[in-house]
């Protein structure tokens, strides 16, 4: 009884009520929590999606705390504004004097009765996280274990869709904790399978109420709340310890609008869920006559952490990075109000969701986004590798040429995206998959890249490249990027990223140093997926919080680094021998450079300078503002500072299974 009146004292008195009343009885007006609101206009100058006109409303918190039923749990769920609850204010006390996020297992953790509370009001939302790989297991606490899902599981780890269709997967798997993982071979795997890192709940969202009741439940609890669309986060930025998901996955709405005008842009433009993924978005650009900007891996969500964290593109270079696209968003911040974010309105917000970086600063719930007119495309591709024929002198010439053209090729609004190997030492292999060149004709394109063919011929080096052109740009995609293999699902090699600038073709001098920088990463990583690309120049200067660096680039370095085993200690010095010997040297020559977010390296250095670099003051000032809590939290992400996760070093990098606490 101590230990419960205890409980009592700090916690609201919902909790408190919850562990001990029987099954609240219900009317059919407040199950699910939610009311259709009747206007759908909105400042975004597009209407609101079904989805979004079902809302948490101030009517809908005062059924809640009208129903004998449900009066009693109502505090949960009112927003962070509302007036009147001494519940609300009690809440914040229990928040402020708690140094961690409450945690399954801890005492003010909500009980079963609050969870089923929480579901009903969803109308049946709520899910439980088990961990993808828990059928492989006959030792776990799911008590699943089926020979022929675990054989299924083991076949298709690398295919992304078995990851974004899970509620609760993250495709790179290392940072969860590894507590379950889906073994290489055969149909099961020993040892025990547990929940680590892995987020406990999730709610499958159909509804912008059901997010805000998920916002508003775990402010008042002092619940662990993350996003997740599709689980390609690199940093595991989208699951927790202990953590309430919301999972965005499923808003999937497409609307296209041929003239739109806002005070900010005029244009065809869609109007988009923040569960559409790439593929989706490309396939409605193409039915249009259009084209849109999204990534080159077709499953990444074009609106969760892509367009948040800047967005890299085949069409960066004549409309701009992802981010750029984007001119209203809808979004539910960490009060658990539902608002609209343009140039003009909440204009804050709107700088920082566009830049600063996923699951930081509200949820999407949808975007408004420019479409643009069809591309025509040359694309090319060959691969070149040292041989008999092709010394590694000649090899290392020949891409010297083509690197130091980058900014011509740059200027010539083309991308391209490669990868170099060391295959052995003194043997190397470039894949040029593909040379992106957009607005080109096959003629047009090989005059651009004359003198690197010319350069090749004069090596002796024949480069057969297998040129081909198309009248629109989703056919050239779908021929090239849209069929190459990503290698989600692993955890034997870690990534990391350098952007390299303008700066740094400025001289020879600095061309060559930098480009040792280059040939030493490929003599020291697994392999280097690397870019020539250079964002469209946006008519207004700071339209939104996308790294300086990323819009000054001529090109940037994927470097990954093979993990010597898979264990702690291998992890630990794959990761410090990326940055030591990989990493290291491409920042000492770049000072000028920095990191894309979105594909960063786990214990990037100086991450707020290498992700936002002038831009990290204002975005810190925004994220106390909207969000003063700390609701919201993602690893190396803005206002991240005042957290710490203690995993025990279970991994031997920074993973998400340990509780979230006060730094
Ligand atoms: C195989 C592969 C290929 C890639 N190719 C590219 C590429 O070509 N160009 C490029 O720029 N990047 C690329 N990326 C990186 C990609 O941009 C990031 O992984 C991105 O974060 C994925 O976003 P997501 O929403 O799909 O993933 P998730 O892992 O679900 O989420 C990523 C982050 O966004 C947050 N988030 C998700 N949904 C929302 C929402 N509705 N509101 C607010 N926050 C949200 C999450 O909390 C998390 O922090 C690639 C990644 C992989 C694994
Ligand atoms: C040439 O490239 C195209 C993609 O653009 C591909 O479909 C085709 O199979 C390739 N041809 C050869 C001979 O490799
Ligand atoms: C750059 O490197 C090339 C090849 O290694 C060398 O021939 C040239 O002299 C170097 N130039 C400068 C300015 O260092």
């Amino acid at each position: 009884m101590l230990a419960k009146s205890f409980a009592l004292s700090l916690a609201c008195a919902a909790i408190a009520s919850a562990e001990s009343s029987a099954a609240p009885s219900f009317t059919a007006s407040v199950a699910p929590a939610a009311e259709t609101v009747a206007s759908d206009a909105t400042p975004a100058n597009v209407a609101l999606f079904e989805t979004e006109k079902v809302q948490l409303t101030d009517n809908v918190i005062s059924d809640l705390q009208a129903n004998p039923g449900i009066a009693e749990y109502a505090a949960l769920f009112e927003f962070e504004d509302s007036s009147n609850s001494k519940l609300r204010t009690r809440a914040r006390r229990v928040r402020k004097s708690l140094r961690c996020k409450t945690m399954p297992g801890d005492l003010l953790y909500p009980s079963k009765m609050v969870w089923g509370v929480f579901d009903l009001l969803l109308g049946g939302a709520l899910e439980k996280i088990v961990p993808i790989g828990s059928p492989c297991y006959k030792k776990s606490e799911y008590n699943n274990y089926n020979a022929e899902k675990c054989a299924s599981l083991v076949a298709n780890y690398n295919q992304e869709e078995i990851y974004y269709e899970d509620n609760g997967a993250l495709m790179n798997p290392l940072y969860y904790g590894m507590t379950c993982p889906i073994p290489a071979s055969g149909n099961f795997a020993s040892g025990t399978c547990t929940q680590g890192g892995y987020s406990e709940y999730a709610v499958k969202i159909s509804n912008v109420a059901q997010i805000q009741l998920a916002v508003n439940m775990a402010r008042s609890l002092n619940l662990r709340l993350v996003v997740r669309n599709t689980g390609h986060d690199y940093n595991g930025r989208s699951v927790g310890k202990g953590a309430l998901s919301v999972w965005t996955h499923g808003l999937k709405d497409i609307q296209y609008v041929e003239r739109y005008k806002s005070s900010s842009y005029s244009g065809p433009v869609f109007k988009v869920g923040a569960g559409v993924q790439g593929f989706e978005l490309y396939q409605a650009a193409d039915k249009y006559g259009h084209s849109a900007v999204a990534g080159i891996c077709p499953t990444v969500g074009v609106y969760g952490g892509y367009s948040a964290g800047g967005g890299h593109s085949p069409l960066m270079q004549l409309f701009g990075v992802g981010s750029d696209q984007v001119v209203a968003l809808e979004v539910v911040t960490a009060n658990g109000r539902f608002v609209t974010a343009t140039p003009t309105v909440n204009s804050d917000l709107y700088w920082a969701l566009l830049g600063g970086g996923g699951g930081t600063f509200g949820i999407v719930t949808s975007a408004v986004v420019k479409v643009h007119r069809k591309v025509p495309v040359t694309v090319s591709q060959w691969t070149l590798m040292t041989s008999e024929t092709v010394s590694a002198d000649a090899f290392w010439e020949a891409f010297k040429f083509f690197y130091d053209n980058f900014p011509t090729y740059n200027a010539a609004k083309t991308y391209s995206y490669f990868s170099l190997m060391k295959l052995a030492p003194g043997t190397y292999m470039w894949s040029m998959g593909p040379f992106f060149a957009t607005d080109k004709t096959v003629e047009e394109y090989e005059a651009l890249i004359k003198p690197f063919y010319e350069k090749c011929e004069s090596l002796g080096i024949k480069l057969n490249a297998n040129t081909t052109h198309y009248d629109s740009f989703y056919p050239a995609y779908q021929a090239t990027f849209g069929g190459l293999d990503y290698f989600v699902g692993g955890a034997g090699a870690t990534p990391g990223n350098r952007i390299l600038p303008t700066e740094n073709w400025a001289t020879k001098d600095i061309r060559n140093q930098t480009f040792a920088a280059v040939r030493n990463a490929v003599e020291n990583a697994l392999m280097l997926n690397m870019y020539h690309q250079h964002a469209a120049d946006q008519e207004k200067k700071d339209v939104n919080s996308v790294n300086p660096a990323f819009r000054n680039e001529q090109s940037m370095i994927v470097a990954i680094n093979l993990v010597p085993q898979e264990n702690a200690a291998g992890w630990k010095a794959a990761v410090e021998n990326l940055n030591t010997n990989i990493l290291g040297p491409l920042r000492r020559v770049t000072p000028a450079g920095g990191s894309y977010g979105n594909e960063a390296d786990i214990a990037e250095p100086d991450w707020q300078q290498a992700f936002w670099g002038k831009n990290y003051p204002r975005l810190l000032k925004i994220k106390k503002q909207v969000d003063p809590t700390g609701l919201f939290y993602v690893h190396h992400g803005v206002g991240s500072e005042d957290w710490v996760v203690d995993d025990k070093g279970i991994v031997g990098v920074q993973s998400t299974d340990g509780p979230l606490c006060r730094a």
